[in-house]
């Protein structure tokens, strides 16, 4: 079966600077697939042009097997890829309810349809209590979860999270990595850019590592941490990175 996304030579050039220089990644549909590598490789960039808010300069992105790189981001929103952004948009002046709502107008003209529909997704996010709560109102861990709950709003097949972890202490990494299981348990499929290694093991099927806009590595996560490339680019030594976790000696 092919891949629900498959990404081919990605290039993306700004200016004199080529933030990607050949990406290829593939998404098994109902897998949770996490995309990593250092400061600058890329990543967000590669999202952007996923979601088509950036057009790439060359490649492919194939989504349910339709081309879509250089798409409008309405038309890959509206085939099926949500996002959320590595800086959380604040909705500061709107409500929790509002802000999905926007979301979820997509697949629901009409406002009361939408707004009934936001409502189930601040309570499958955890957010019922606070959805007339403001934007700017909310803790970094909220906003983080109002993103997600906005983005799902559009009822994608395809959710990209950009570090929805960055920032959150312990516990609330753990509440967020639950929230994971149960997207992916309602047939989400996940692509997501995380750092932290630790809690990417556990629940990562597959690890695409990038740097300087190439793809270097395509596997497990047990994988990626024993890799040469790999620690090279990015985890340097693997025992600051929970390979111990793995049980590699
Ligand atoms: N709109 C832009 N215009 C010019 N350069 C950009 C733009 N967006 C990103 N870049 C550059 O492209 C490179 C890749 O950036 P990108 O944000 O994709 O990296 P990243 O892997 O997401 O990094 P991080 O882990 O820090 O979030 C960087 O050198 C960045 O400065
Ligand atoms: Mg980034």
């Amino acid at each position: 079966m092919s891949p629900l996304l498959e990404v081919r030579g990605l290039v993306k050039q700004f200016g004199s600077l080529r933030a990607l220089d050949g990406v290829d990644l593939d998404v098994a549909a109902g897998s949770l697939t996490a995309l990593i590598g250092p400061n600058g490789a890329g990543k967000s960039t590669a999202f952007a042009c996923i979601a088509g808010a950036a057009k790439p300069t060359a490649g492919s992105v194939r989504f349910r097997g339709t081309e879509i790189a250089g798409m409008a981001y309405h038309r890959v929103a509206a085939l099926g890829i949500g996002r959320t952004y590595q800086i959380v948009q604040t909705f500061a002046d709107m409500t929790a309810l509002e802000a999905t709502t926007t979301g979820a107008l997509l697949r629901r003209p009409h406002l009361r349809d939408a707004v009934a529909y936001a409502e189930e997704i601040l309570a499958f996010v955890g957010l019922a209590d606070k959805r007339y709560r403001l934007g700017r109102a909310l803790t970094i861990a909220d906003k983080k979860r109002l993103e997600v709950a906005r983005a799902l709003a559009t009822e994608p097949q395809l959710l990209l999270l950009d570090e929805v972890m960055a920032g959150l202490t312990p516990a609330e990494c753990g509440a967020a990595v639950e929230l994971l299981r149960r997207i992916l348990a309602r047939g989400v499929t996940v692509l997501m850019v995380e750092h932290v290694m630790e809690v990417l093991m556990p629940i990562a099927q597959h690890v695409v590592v990038i740097a300087a806009g190439k793809t270097i590595f395509s596997g497990t996560a047990a994988g990626a941490v024993r890799d040469v490339d790999v620690i090279d680019a990015y985890l340097g030594s693997p025992l600051e990175h929970g390979a111990i976790a793995t049980g590699t000696p």
